[in-house]
């Protein structure tokens, strides 16, 4: 198996390394378009390999896609992040473009892999990842709900004192303020979290998880990269692996939950051929209202990249 991490900056060289320690893949292609950074970084990861104890290669290159002919998976990084003050959807001009071209060279290469988009913003990135690919919309699919689920789910283990593997958890909609987690739908254990902690503080809880990421770039004047590069990496292993992991996964509903064409999270069930079902739970009247204002947001920027291109 073969994956390719577009962007050796930092979530993509965390997604990597993760990629590699793991032994997700056989041979992991890092591909930059700074001279010199992606070889750098792939040497460092694979230099690790005697201490860590993994076989996985690593093998960097500038902007060479030969290089990563034949990849199963293709995880897009490339972009740029955001500054303390912007909004994901500020980047939306130049990561377009990026994530145009490095789409282009990407399919010319690997027309079968399963393409995982990261940059932001996510949601809008992922369709024109799509477009640009003419792929099934189950082989183009964006990482957010990973990352958004695992905030919640590590905020919830802190506030009730108990280990995040147990807390299980649900979102959906675009990756930003928008989101919408789903208390509903959030175990403990098995125990239903409402039975486990009042409602305020499930309150704040859900508000901190919505501006989860700004909270980290406030913090270190550029956006996260271990968690988001662990959950790109998390959904690379469902596909090569055939899992069938159930995640929260961005992707084009195509009339789900009642929307048509909207580049949304929903949980998904992820296995080789990428998504291969999207689940649809039966949301309660309010759950409806926050996603269709998140599609709507969502729709708004997307109607942006329709006037760029
Ligand atoms: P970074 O600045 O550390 O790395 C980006 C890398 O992309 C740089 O090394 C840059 O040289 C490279 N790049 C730019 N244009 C390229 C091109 N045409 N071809 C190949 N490489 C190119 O940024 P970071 O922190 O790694 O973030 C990357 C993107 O991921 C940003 O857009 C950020 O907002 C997004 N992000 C999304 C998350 C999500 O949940 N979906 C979470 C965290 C970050
Ligand atoms: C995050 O949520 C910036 O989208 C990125 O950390």
């Amino acid at each position: 198996m073969k994956i390719t991490v577009v962007g050796a900056g930092n979530v993509g060289a965390t997604c990597a390394d993760v990629l590699a320690y793991r032994e997700v893949a056989n041979e992991i292609v890092l591909v930059d378009i700074k001279d010199g950074v992606a070889e750098g970084k792939a040497l460092d990861i694979w230099q690790k390999a005697p201490i860590d104890l993994y076989d996985t290669r690593t093998v960097g290159v500038t902007n060479d896609y030969s290089r990563t002919e034949g990849s199963d998976v293709v995880v897009i990084t490339s972009g740029l992040p955001r500054k303390p003050g912007m909004t994901r959807d500020d980047l939306i001009e130049t990561n377009a473009g990026i994530v145009k071209s490095v789409t282009e060279q990407v399919v010319s290469k690997s027309p079968d892999a399963v393409i995982i988009v990261v940059s932001n913003p996510l949601d809008v990135m992922t369709y024109q990842a799509h477009i640009t690919s003419k792929m099934p919309r189950s082989k183009v699919m964006g990482m957010a709900g990973i990352l958004d689920t695992a905030r919640y789910r590590a905020f919830l283990a802190e506030e009730l004192n108990v280990s995040p593997k147990d807390i299980q958890a649900m979102l959906l909609g675009g990756h930003g303020d928008t989101m919408v987690p789903l208390p509903r739908y959030t175990t403990v254990g098995g125990i239903p979290v409402t039975e486990l902690i009042d409602s305020e503080k499930l309150d704040a809880i859900i508000e901190r998880t919505k501006f989860g990421g700004g909270e980290l770039v406030k913090l270190m004047g550029t956006s996260a990269w271990y968690a988001p590069g662990s959950a790109a990496a998390q959904m690379a292993e469902a596909v090569v692996k055939d899992q069938r992991r159930v995640f929260p996964v961005c992707i084009n509903l195509e009339g789900e939950y009642g929307i048509e064409n909207c580049y949304l999270g929903v949980p998904v069930i992820l296995g080789k051929n990428g998504v291969e079902k999207v689940i649809e739970l039966d949301l309660n009247d309010d759950e409806k209202a926050l996603l269709n204002n998140s599609r709507d947001h969502v729709r708004e920027v997307m109607n942006v990249l329709d006037k760029l291109s």
